[in-house]
């Protein structure tokens, strides 16, 4: 018929705990050796359970900028994307792409397993110490980018943050235009 109906991906901000997420694919902060650590980390591993631990680990190496991917285990999601930021240190050793190429990979992770829905916490700015409002733009951008060229991929893509500047950061970037 002539009114095709169209699905656009709902890209969105969330304030909470993103291990406690009910989304096919959450994104881990993780880092090389992928044996959790404090964070995201440690939340995501403490509510997955030894398996995820197993799991992860058993996928290194991964580099920066680089991805896996492991079942949920006893998480709500299904899938947990483990990805490897940079760590920032002058912001002119690449650091931007680096963090780039974490969300697009875990899109592609995402999309390789079927999974409509996924959440990303925001990579490199705790341990990492990425600024966050650069870090936002990043994301918000590397997402658009990737929605953009696979419209019907994804059903929807969250930003979560427990920390008022991350969600005001990200909130920013998600209503500046395109
Ligand atoms: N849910 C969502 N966001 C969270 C949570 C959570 N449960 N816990 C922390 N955050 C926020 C932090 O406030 C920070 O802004 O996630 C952001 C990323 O912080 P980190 O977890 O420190 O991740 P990153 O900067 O990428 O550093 C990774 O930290 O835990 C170690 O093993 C990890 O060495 C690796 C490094």
């Amino acid at each position: 018929d002539q009114y095709k109906e169209r699905e656009v991906t709902d890209l969105r901000v969330l304030q909470g705990d993103i291990a406690t997420l009910d989304v096919d694919v959450i994104v881990n902060a993780a880092a090389p050796g992928l044996g959790g650590g404090t964070g995201v980390s440690r939340a995501i591993h403490g509510a997955a359970g030894p398996d995820l631990f197993a799991a992860a680990t058993a996928l290194d190496p991964v580099g920066r900028g680089d991805a896996g991917i492991t079942p949920g285990f006893a998480l709500k999601a299904r899938w947990v994307v483990h990805a490897v930021g940079p760590v920032y240190v002058t912001g002119k050793l690449g650091e931007d792409k680096v963090l780039a190429r974490c969300y697009r990979r875990a899109l592609e992770l995402c999309v390789e397993k079927q999974g409509r829905s996924i959440a990303f916490p925001a990579i490199s700015t705790g341990a990492y110490r990425f600024p966050k409002d650069q870090a936002a733009r990043i994301a918000v951008e590397t997402v658009r980018a990737f929605v953009g060229e696979c419209p019907d991929a994804l059903d929807q893509v969250l930003f979560v943050a427990t920390g008022g500047d991350n969600i005001r950061e990200l909130t920013a970037a998600l209503s500046a235009q395109p």
